[in-house]
């Protein structure tokens, strides 16, 4: 799969890109993340990615020429399933749109930043938007970097142990059951002796019902 983020602050996405599992799928080659500095494709005197909006309201917003630009660049190259732009007021992100957009061949996220970008942009070349939660965060990197981590988890081979993924929570509207590893006591806090049987159908029973009360008792919305 490949991703092309679009960002002001290339930075910011350094780290959650550069490390464990992402990292890992690039240097396999199941993931290809690309991210693109939008000043690189600012036109005019000072080069600027920014300007004021009409109607004198306070902030700087995104100006549609760069994120064209780079966008027509990008789409001469490729073809892409979906455009995306990371904002507040977007779509609630969840795990059934990180599996099904872990199914597409190429995806551009687009973070907004300042106070927003030229709507222009979200008319005309956005696909869909897409929100991780509702508060707002000083721009879309971080919201982006979720995505992407969900989605490059999910492709085939990024885990070692593939239904590690499927057996996350929420991968069937379940919170999983607590784990634990050695020791089996530490402190006088005792791993749940049915771990410990060998008992695989116990296990996998005492797992399930585990699963539903902490999802009733956390999460009671996922029950429907
Ligand atoms: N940009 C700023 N806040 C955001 C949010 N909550 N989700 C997605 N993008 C954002």
């Amino acid at each position: 799969m490949r991703i092309d983020v679009i960002t002001v602050v290339p930075e910011l996405l350094d780290s959650p890109f550069g490390h464990s599992i992402i990292k890992r799928a690039q240097v396999k080659g199941i993931a290809e993340v690309c991210v693109h500095n939008l000043r690189d494709y600012a036109t005019g005197k000072h080069r600027s990615v920014d300007d004021y909006p009409f109607g004198g309201d306070a902030g700087m917003v995104v100006k549609v020429e760069p994120v064209f630009t780079l966008i027509e660049k990008l789409k001469a190259e490729r073809t892409y399933d979906e455009i995306i732009f990371m904002t507040p007021d977007g779509e609630k992100y969840n795990q059934l749109i990180a599996n099904r957009l872990s199914t597409l061949q190429s995806i551009i996220i687009l973070c907004g930043h300042y106070k927003g970008v030229d709507h222009r942009v979200r008319e005309h070349l956005i696909t869909r938007e897409l929100s991780v939660g509702d508060y707002v965060l000083t721009g879309g990197e971080l919201a982006a970097a979720i995505v992407v981590d969900s989605v490059v988890r999910l492709l085939p081979g990024a885990i070692s142990n593939e239904t590690s993924a499927l057996s996350d929570s929420f991968q069937d509207n379940l919170l999983s059951a607590p784990v634990y590893t050695r020791p089996a006591e530490f402190n006088g806090w005792k791993v749940p002796n049915v771990l410990l049987s060998g008992n695989f159908r116990e296990i996998a029973k005492w797992q399930e019902e585990q699963a539903l009360e902490r999802t009733a008792r956390l999460r009671p919305d996922l029950l429907g």
